[in-house]
């Protein structure tokens, strides 16, 4: 049986020989929680242990299935506390009888945490926090209070208020040898150190990555990738365990390649890092000092008094989707990108449970780049490819460039092959040696996780859930070459390949209706400037900059008269909210939605206009 995860944590049980589907639970999230996940209504699949198959859901619950029927054998709320903002969208690991689980939500007020979970019971065993807690309390460990050492407990924002942040919302990795567990640790919340830690500091645990002893949950040993985080650098990107041979001898190791675009080699039993070397455009940092193991910023890269604009951007120089070691080559392929951020602090910073507290404005960062082009000076657009890595000699061995930038993470199986796809639907395999492309089939479809394998009566096949959406599909600038621009849906699927298969894909059919005309713009140019101020601060992670979506959530342009002349009710009332578009009530008054309705109108005029010219 195949097991596959989709969008608001639904899980789906399928025959591997014919596809045939043998169950789907729904655990049905409210679809207001659409709105406090910061990069989508993703999962990333479920962990598998004996009589179990387990899920994390979007509203933070860990539910184990029965792997035959999909029934609810347990389901327990993993959150803590729920006056801050949790969400799940990573894959749970389970071992030894445990299951492991993170959370998201350091773009809210997270205070991140990995739990471990009894299998059988559901009862929980141990939860690491990875940033400390209310200074005026004892921490819960040594290790935090070690931690709350190195931050500014000072500042006018408490970082205990806003969560503080550092989200292990990703994966995990299991040594049983050594029997610890390793994981990724997000960003700060807010993103902006000048208000998280004034007086500066590293912030610890953030965008580490952290060892901890499997049965107990107890700290081994951290190695933090970018100390006093403040352009989002989670360290979230999976861990990878090999043996390799360093300098003549072999040493167990960690590999890591997180989004500030070092790539680490890191000794897994104690800690210590071995090597680390830029893996993309990186410009945020000059190099990492292997004496002290800590990066030399370059100057000017911290957004203090004037906007930063730094390689990589939030998205990362590689974010979740996985890379993939090959034993028989030595190599690491990573789904890298080549993007840059800009970063201005926001100066009327206000801090609101349940909307994104960056203290980042983006509404400068949109007006800069709205600048920039207006000057022809158009910003280079992101890139993405896949790059083979020896992870022993940290260069470069090749690459090859990808459609899109954000694409989809990697397999690398024993016949010599990575099989990788893109955000324009292309699903290709290279020879791993030297990169050459082998063979390649247009899905019709955005590729974003990756790719597994598994044989069946002497049969390999190759499994496929092709999908695209996420933070790099919800806010990127639109890129008409996507599939999901192309052909109008988001409608995911999954393909199965094996040698002598079936060649044709057709595309699936668009959703959504045919744009028509505008109605008239009444609005004067300060509302519609107010509204493109509010826009880019509200609305932008998910509708797009400059109301320009690739379709995975509408395209605000092409609204319809009726929702232009509902939009309050849309906005203001939640009439959308069971499909993830909830209330924007607690932030914006009618004259917000009034000056943001001004402004999506101005852009839909542009586009008809550019599509309809007058003769
Ligand atoms: C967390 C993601 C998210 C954010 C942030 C968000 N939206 Fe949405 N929005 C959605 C989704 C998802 C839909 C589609 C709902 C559906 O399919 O019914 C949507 C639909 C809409 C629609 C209906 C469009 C149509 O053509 O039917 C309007 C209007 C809208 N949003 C306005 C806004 C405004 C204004 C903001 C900022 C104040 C905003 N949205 C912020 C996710 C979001």
């Amino acid at each position: 049986m195949l097991y596959i995860t989709k969008s608001w944590s639904i899980v789906t049980a399928l025959d591997a020989r014919t596809g045939k589907e043998l169950w789907t639970f729904d655990p049905k999230v409210p679809g207001g929680t659409g709105r406090y996940a910061c990069c989508d209504v993703v999962n990333r699949g479920v962990a598998i242990w004996k009589d179990g198959v387990f899920v994390g859901t979007l509203d933070g619950r860990l539910i184990k299935l029965d792997p035959k029927t999909g029934a609810v054998k347990w389901s327990i709320d993993t959150v803590e506390n729920h006056a801050h903002t949790y969400t799940i969208t990573g894959a749970p690991r389970a071992f030894d009888g445990l299951v492991v689980i993170g959370n998201g939500g350091a773009e809210y007020d997270s205070r991140g945490y990995v739990s471990a979970f009894d299998a059988d019971t559901g009862k929980l065993v141990w939860r690491f926090h990875v940033v400390p807690g209310d200074p005026s309390k004892p921490q819960e460990n040594a290790a935090l209070e070690a931690a709350l050492k190195t931050w500014d407990t000072t500042g006018k924002y408490k970082f205990w208020d806003i969560g503080g942040g550092g989200a292990p919302w990703n994966s995990f990795a299991y040594d049983p040898q050594l029997d610890l567990v390793y994981f990724g640790t997000g960003n700060g919340n807010p993103w902006n150190r000048e208000l998280r830690s004034p007086k500066g500091g590293d912030n610890l645990y953030l965008s580490s990555v952290v060892a901890l002893h499997a049965k107990t949950g107890e700290y081994a040993w951290h190695y933090q990738t970018t100390p006093g985080d403040t352009w989002d650098f989670d360290s979230t990107a999976d861990v990878v365990l090999a043996d390799l041979k360093i300098d003549g001898q072999m040493r167990h190791v960690l590999m890591h390649a997180p989004k500030n675009g070092f790539f680490y080699v890191i000794d897994r039993e104690t800690g210590k890092l071995i090597s680390a070397q830029k893996f993309a455009t990186v410009t945020w940092a000059d190099h990492v000092d292997l004496a002290t193991g800590r990066p030399v910023e370059a100057p000017g890269a911290r957004y203090v008094d004037k906007m930063a604009v730094v390689f990589p951007a939030a998205t990362g120089a590689h974010n979740w989707q996985p890379m993939t070691f090959d034993p028989q080559t030595g190599l690491v392929y990573i789904p890298a990108m080549d993007s840059a951020g800009i970063y201005a602090g926001q100066k009327d910073f206000a801090y609101h449970h349940g909307s994104w507290n960056l203290g980042v404005d983006f509404a400068a960062v949109s007006q800069a780049v709205l600048d920039a082009i207006k000057a022809g000076k158009v910003p280079p657009p992101s890139v993405g490819y896949i790059k083979a890595w020896d992870p022993v000699t940290q260069k470069e061995a090749w690459q090859v460039a990808m459609g899109g930038a954000w694409n989809s993470g990697l397999l690398s199986t024993a016949g010599g092959l990575v099989f990788g796809g893109d955000a324009y639907g292309m699903f290709s395999a290279y020879d791993a040696k030297a990169g050459k492309k082998l063979w390649s089939i247009d899905l019709k479809t955005g590729i974003l996780a990756p790719a597994m394998t598994y044989e069946l009566d002497g049969e390999q096949y190759i499994a496929l859930l092709a999908g695209w959406g996420g933070a790099g599909g919800l806010s990127a600038f639109k890129d008409p070459n996507t599939a999901l621009s192309k052909y109008q849906t988001d409608q995911g699927r999954l393909f199965v390949f094996k040698l002598g298969g079936r060649q044709q894909v057709a595309a699936l059919a668009p959703e959504g209706v045919p744009p028509s005309e505008p109605p008239p713009q009444t609005a004067d140019a300060a509302t519609i400037a107010k509204g493109f101020t509010l826009y880019h601060r509200n609305c932008l992670v998910c509708h797009g900059f400059f109301a320009q979506s690739e379709g995975e959530v509408p395209d605000l342009r092409l609204m319809p008269k009726e929702i232009f002349a509902q939009f309050d009710s849309v906005v203001l009332d939640g009439a959308l909210a069971d499909n993830g578009m909830a209330s924007f009530k607690d932030v914006l008054s009618k004259d917000d939605t009034a000056a943001i309705k001004a402004y999506i109108l101005d852009q839909s005029h542009a586009a008809w206009d550019a599509a309809h010219p007058k003769k």
